[in-house]
């Protein structure tokens, strides 16, 4: 650990799948570093950008112009250090860079790599938990998460328009890997008829008892949500596959499913897979008003001299946690749950 007012130079990266709201971190960050005279230089690419030296001075004049811009302007990767043996390489740009810390953004995986970094070499670390999946433990947001369940809700309120006219039910597949937060939060919001997640099981025989029984009272177009990563049924038939981290990719539960029911209640029925549109589009206003404290945050915790902590958002206030927290994964809390069995059918 550094002493207080040493803080002179910083970086930061992005890594894992993006999410709009990243520019909004980025500008917390300069915002912040501007005030105390810290400079700040953006890797890019993830992990990949620290190990080759690839870097942009950033500063707030620029993060300015992005901060209601989806995406990342340092770009991401799902570049594994430890996988590809380059952790010397960190530690050697980190201190021919004359850096004092790093900020890493990102989910489970950029986090855990940044906790092992910091463990490993005894670098100043802080992480900020930035996945639309909001399963990163030790924080009630994940920057990205807020506009990942606005897009959704649009997208499901859109579709319901045409399904209500055409007298079909729809299936509608949304991001969220192994946890069930978008499916949950989206679904309950948008009205959905039906919400499946990974965190509770799926009978596809009783939805389609009950679809039935719907269809004879009248109600010709439900909606159903799915997270990708309900295990119970064929989740693989867009993607499949391992990444650079061996998490399955996923793709295509919702277009199982919509077969399933189809067949199984001889009427046509629709699938969508929202997929990346999830990830992108103008980031709610909550979500930059976050990411705005989530970017700050990080910098005065480095500039107090403080290192291998992530910044959370808990009971209603930013605070450090310890770093490692970040390499578990958060499933939907109990009191959603019991509101997707109670307000779904
Ligand atoms: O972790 C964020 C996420 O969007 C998941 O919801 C999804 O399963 C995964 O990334 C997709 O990853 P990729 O960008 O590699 O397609």
């Amino acid at each position: 650990m550094q002493k207080e007012g040493r803080t002179r130079k910083i970086g930061v990266l992005t890594g894992g799948g993006d999410s709009s709201g990243i520019n909004a971190v980025l500008h917390g960050i300069c915002l912040e570093a501007r005030n105390k005279g810290i400079e700040v230089i953006g890797f890019l690419d993830g992990w990949h950008g620290v190990i080759e030296g690839k870097f942009m001075p950033l500063s707030s004049e620029k993060t300015v112009t992005v901060v209601n811009q989806s995406g990342t302007i340092l770009g991401t990767s799902r570049t594994n250090p430890y996988k590809i043996k380059k952790i010397a390489e960190i530690k050697k740009q980190m201190k021919g860079l004359n850096l004092d810390g790093l900020i890493a953004i990102g989910g489970n995986d950029t986090l855990t790599v940044a906790s092992r970094l910091a463990d490993d070499l005894q670098l100043n670390i802080i992480g900020i938990p930035q996945t639309i999946d909001n399963d990163v433990p030790g924080t009630d947001y994940c920057v990205g998460f807020d506009t990942a369940v606005k897009n959704a809700v649009e997208a499901i309120h859109n579709v319901r328009a045409t399904c209500n006219s055409h007298k079909e039910d729809i299936v509608v597949e949304v991001m969220g890997r192994d946890s069930g937060w978008i499916a949950a939060v989206a679904g309950l919001t948008a009205g959905a008829e039906f919400i499946f997640v990974p965190e509770l099981s799926f009978d596809a025989d009783l939805l389609v008892e009950k679809l039935k029984l719907r269809h004879e009272q009248g109600f010709l177009s439900n909606v159903i949500v799915i997270a990708e990563g309900v295990r119970e049924f064929d989740h693989t038939k867009i993607d499949s596959g391992v990444d650079a981290f061996g998490n399955a990719m996923l793709g295509g539960i919702g277009f199982s499913l919509r077969d399933y029911i189809q067949t199984k209640l001889n009427k046509k029925s629709r699938a969508i897979v929202l997929s990346y549109i999830q990830r992108g589009g103008m980031p709610s206003s909550y979500e930059v008003f976050m990411d705005l404290k989530f970017g700050q945050t990080a910098v005065k915790l480095l500039a107090q001299g403080k290192s291998n902590l992530m910044v959370a958002y808990s009971s209603g206030i930013f605070q450090p946690v310890k770093l490692s927290l970040a390499c578990g994964k958060q499933p939907v809390k109990a009191e959603i749950l019991q509101m997707v069995k109670e307000l779904t059918l």
